[in-house]
């Protein structure tokens, strides 16, 4: 691209020339059709701003882009989410941190130590109680002074996406998973640190389809819901198999402790009548089931840290979430890269923020590019926005210095947007600043 991109959308050109093609259409890509993905950034230009003139615009506050959980900084630049992180505290900006990463968490939040603003909130996809309980994520997470941790629900399975199809899509392992997965799981992972383009290169080569696709069928955990979950007491049998503690005595029942990857060892234990674990599950029945908890009330008990869940796009889902006591929603299609066909992220929104009545925070990703996104989202009740792939896009094409000129890309058009609209604070933006397809029928 000859000249310097003037808005995050050139970023993406500038992305596609440096990414391989297998990254650049993962990061790139959705779900099947792409409708949703399509349709996000669509949605956006069909909302028209309603602006006041005649106001004091000359201090204008704003806080509210943060950037969204996204798998695999490291395939769009070497430096990774570390960048991205060090970018984040240089425009005092929330970073989601997703757990799909191929640097730890603690390799994160050390090298940005020494920026004191860095605010990081830990992003898990999936319910994933193996990685939980025998990682110290959650602990580290705590004791580095983050904030919050959030939940993606939309990601039991993983979205078809084609074009990782058919590049047969690898990528390095995940360095937050390590000594947790099983070998068949790390064997899907290409094991050399070396660069995107060796990877690249030399793990196209061979075998079908996505591995990531191959890899989340392997080790996610489908079976988050609602409910209290068997699988929790599958899961207690088996760690009390394999320690020595009492199973009589709730006392040493492991707090919460759910080996998922276990799980399906113990499941397969339970189908053998004559097992040993079939047996005491007999016998042990009406303890265990005391233990069995909800999958968010017990990520509560192991976490003092406020709950938000991510990939809510129905009232329904929204008032169960409050229900359940979560600290607030993100409205999220997963920007298209899950279930296509859902509708898009703002054109729910209204429906999310009814539905909780002020008791928790509602966020939206999915489509942001532009300031007046950020300020049609807030004006149908959002209190902050997360950016997803325009990121990456700035990582790819020039590490944290493009990230930064994203995050101040996207702030600065904002800012000018709230002047135009006559609105100093975003306090002051409100539902009558938009104009919606459906305020026109009326
Ligand atoms: C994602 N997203 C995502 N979400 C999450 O909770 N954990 C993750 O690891 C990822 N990884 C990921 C990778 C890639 C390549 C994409 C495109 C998306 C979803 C992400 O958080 C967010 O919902 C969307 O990216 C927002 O849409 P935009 O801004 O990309 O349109």
């Amino acid at each position: 691209m000859a000249s310097e991109p003037v808005n995050v959308n050139e970023f993406r050109e500038l992305a596609r020339e440096v990414l391989p093609k297998m990254y650049y259409d993962f990061y790139t890509g959705g779900a099947e059709d792409q409708h949703t993905l399509n349709q996000n950034v669509d949605a956006f230009r069909r909302i028209m701003l309603r602006h006041r003139v005649l106001v004091d615009v000359s201090r204008i506050d704003m806080s509210t882009i943060m950037i969204a959980p996204t798998a695999r900084h490291q395939l769009a630049h070497p430096e990774g989410k570390v960048a991205t992180a060090r970018a984040a505290a240089a425009c005092n900006t929330i970073m989601v941190l997703s757990n799909i990463s191929t640097c730890t968490v603690e390799d994160v939040a050390s090298s940005c130590n020494a920026v004191r603003n860095i605010l990081l909130v830990y992003s898990f996809l999936s319910f994933y109680p193996a990685y939980w309980g025998s990682s110290h994520q959650m602990l580290s997470a705590e004791k580095s002074g983050d904030k919050a941790i959030v939940l993606t629900v939309d990601a039991p399975r993983l979205g078809r996406r084609e074009a990782d199809i058919k590049n047969r899509m690898v990528a390095p392992q995940l360095k937050n998973f390590e000594g947790i997965l099983s070998t068949d799981a790390n064997s899907l992972y290409d094991p050399s640190e070396s660069t995107c383009l060796s990877m690249w290169m030399t793990l196209t080569l061979h075998d079908e389809g996505s591995k990531v696709e191959a890899f989340v069928k392997e080790t996610f955990d489908a079976s988050l819901c609602w409910e209290p979950s068997v699988k929790i007491l599958f899961g207690c049998l088996n760690e009390w198999l394999r320690s020595p503690c009492d199973v009589r005595d709730p006392a040493t029942v492991p707090n919460g402790y759910i080996p998922s990857l276990q799980v399906r060892e113990a499941e397969r234990l339970n189908r053998n009548e004559n097992s040993s674990a079939a047996r005491i599950a007999e016998q042990f029945l009406p303890l265990l089931r005391r233990v069995c908890m909800q999958d968010i009330e017990w990520l509560k008990s192991i976490t003092n840290l406020p709950i938000l869940i991510k990939g809510v796009l129905t009232h329904e889902v929204a008032r169960k979430a409050v229900e359940v006591g979560v600290a607030g929603i993100v409205v999220s299609n997963h920007g298209g890269h899950q279930l296509d066909y859902t509708p898009t992220t703002i054109s729910v929104l209204e429906e999310e923020v009814d539905a909780v009545g002020g008791k928790v925070p509602v966020l939206l990703d999915g489509g942001v590019r532009r300031g007046t996104d950020v300020f049609k989202a807030l004006a149908l009740g959002a209190q902050a926005v997360l950016v997803g792939r325009p990121v990456i896009y700035g990582l790819a094409a020039n590490g944290e210095h493009g990230v930064r000129r994203v995050i101040k890309m996207l702030k600065d058009e904002f800012e000018l947007t709230m002047a135009l609209c006559g609105c100093p604070g975003v306090m002051d933006i409100t539902r009558s600043h938009v104009r919606t397809e459906c305020d026109k029928l009326h």
